[in-house]
């Protein structure tokens, strides 16, 4: 086995480096499957600079929480969080922040790591204002109602079918090329009965 120890190590070590010249993909999720998948879900603007601290691969950047929706018992004690970590190389999906307006309000949808707050540029990452009223609901409120039971089913090629009862098909990419469509914007996957989840119009729903 000797001989082929040294070829890898080799291997691994092209792999290493070109790994970080790959460009980092990823699925935009539907604000619902990013709200359920998320430990933490915030309104928070961005006050400062963001800092590389040498001795880790991440990225910080100072926040200021204005609001939680999801998170309450995972953040138990220290229900305030300042900062936002994310992987300091963009190649490695680390959130890069474009706006400078300290006094824009995002919502974030994270995950908790060793207590802190992570995101990647795959995280659900927008300004609370581009959302619709819809989308603003189902984050304060609604989207929470499907977490358990239902799962937006991405539908990127047809034919795609319906594997559950309790899926809704998630079909904005394909119609519009775009995860910005109108199920995105305007719907959520809710129970209807035990077992079965449907598309729900947001705007409809009142209280
Ligand atoms: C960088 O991170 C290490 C380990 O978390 C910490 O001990 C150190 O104080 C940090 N340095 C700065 C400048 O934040
Ligand atoms: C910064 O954001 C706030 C809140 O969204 C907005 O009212 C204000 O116009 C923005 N300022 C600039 C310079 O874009
Ligand atoms: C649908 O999904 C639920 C929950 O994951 C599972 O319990 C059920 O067996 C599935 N039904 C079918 C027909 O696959």
């Amino acid at each position: 086995m000797a001989p082929f120890a040294p070829l890898a190590s080799g291997i691994l070590l092209l792999l290493w480096l070109t790994a970080p010249s790959r460009a980092c993909t990823c699925a935009p999720p539907h604000p619902q499957m990013a709200f359920c998948s998320s430990d933490l879900v915030i309104r928070a603007k961005f006050v400062g600079t963001s800092e590389v601290n040498q001795t880790t691969p991440y990225r910080r950047y100072e926040i200021k929480m204005t609001k939680m929706f999801k998170g309450f018992s995972a953040l138990g004690d220290a229900p305030d969080t300042q900062f936002i970590y994310t992987p300091a190389m963009e190649s490695l999906c680390g959130y890069l922040h474009s706006s400078e307006n300290r006094s824009e309000e995002f919502l974030i949808a994270g995950q908790l790591w060793k207590g802190n707050l992570h995101i990647t540029t795959c995280s659900f990452v927008a300004p609370w204002n581009s959302l619709s009223s819809a989308q603003r609901q189902g984050f304060t409120k609604t989207y929470a109602a499907g977490c358990e039971e239902c799962t937006v089913f991405p539908c990127s090629s047809v034919p795609c079918k319906l594997q559950n009862d309790t899926h809704c098909l998630w079909t904005d990419q394909l119609l519009t090329g775009s995860d910005k469509g109108y199920q995105s914007r305007y719907l959520a996957c809710l129970p209807r009965e035990p077992g079965l989840c449907t598309w729900q119009s947001l705007r409809s729903r009142t209280a």
